[in-house]
């Protein structure tokens, strides 16, 4: 049987709204989102460009906060944080991988790895990190700058960054937006088979179709609010 106690929920959403101010005046990107994810479960959110997807990731990552609404990310009430606890709470809980990778140009890959795990005090983060490099397929790029990598091996460095600290909830935005068809073929493999082995739920952001259809959910962004699509999953 399965079971559906309230300690499965990995993250639950409510009526989240996200208001841009803009030269040209207030743009209400997000309306009333409603979410909740359940522990190991995988969900697409797809939508057109300018629908407000990235919008709605940076706030499930805890990067930027809602106008309004409420977010419990495992049992934690995202507006009880102050912006310091949050950030290390971030780092231990969260792992985010963006399209542009966002490593750190002036740290090799190893220590683009084990930075989350020294801030978090890991005197074994070496150690940890190595390991997650070499779960990505980089044992023979340890020591390289991100600039001496390929598009594909920059994504699995930041794949490496991203579960190094085994958080239960990974979320990626267009994670293969940037790269061709064949290596980001090969990166949403990697990011699936890593989720699945490590039992992460995971929220990833896609106008790719084919890509949304490997997730158990889609939800589609419409009018600043998010609608259940009907799959075969
Ligand atoms: N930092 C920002 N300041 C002002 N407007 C923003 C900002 N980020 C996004 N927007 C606006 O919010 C809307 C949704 O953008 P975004 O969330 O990036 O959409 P998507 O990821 O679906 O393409 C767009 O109209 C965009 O211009
Ligand atoms: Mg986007």
């Amino acid at each position: 049987m399965i079971s559906s106690n309230s300690q499965d929920i990995v993250l639950k959403a409510e009526k989240l709204t996200k208001t841009w101010t803009t030269p040209a005046g207030p743009i209400d990107v997000l309306k009333g989102v409603d979410l909740d994810l359940r522990r190991g479960q995988s969900l697409a959110i797809i939508g057109p460009s300018g629908s407000g997807k990235s919008t709605l990731l940076s706030l499930l990552g805890t990067l930027d906060r809602p106008s309004s609404g409420t977010l419990v990310i495992g049992s934690t009430d995202i507006a009880s944080l102050s912006d310091l606890e949050l950030a290390r709470w971030r780092g231990r809980s969260l792992g985010i991988i963006f399209q542009q990778f966002h490593l750190m140009p002036s740290l090799t890959a190893l220590e683009n790895v084990s930075l989350p795990l020294e801030i978090a005090g890991k005197e074994d983060a070496r150690v940890k990190a190595r390991e997650a490099l070499v779960e990505v397929g980089l044992s023979a790029r340890l020591d390289h700058l991100p600039g001496a990598l390929s598009g594909g091996e920059c994504q699995r460095v930041a794949i490496a960054r991203a579960i190094v600290t085994t958080p239960t909830l990974l979320l990626a935005d267009e994670p293969s937006g940037s790269l061709d068809p064949e290596t980001g073929k090969q990166i949403s493999d990697l990011i699936f088979s890593v989720a699945a082995r490590h039992e992460m739920a995971m929220i990833l952001v896609t106008h790719n179709m084919e890509l949304a259809l490997r997730c158990q959910r889609i939800l589609k962004m419409t009018n600043g609010k998010l609608e259940e699509q009907q799959t075969s999953n």
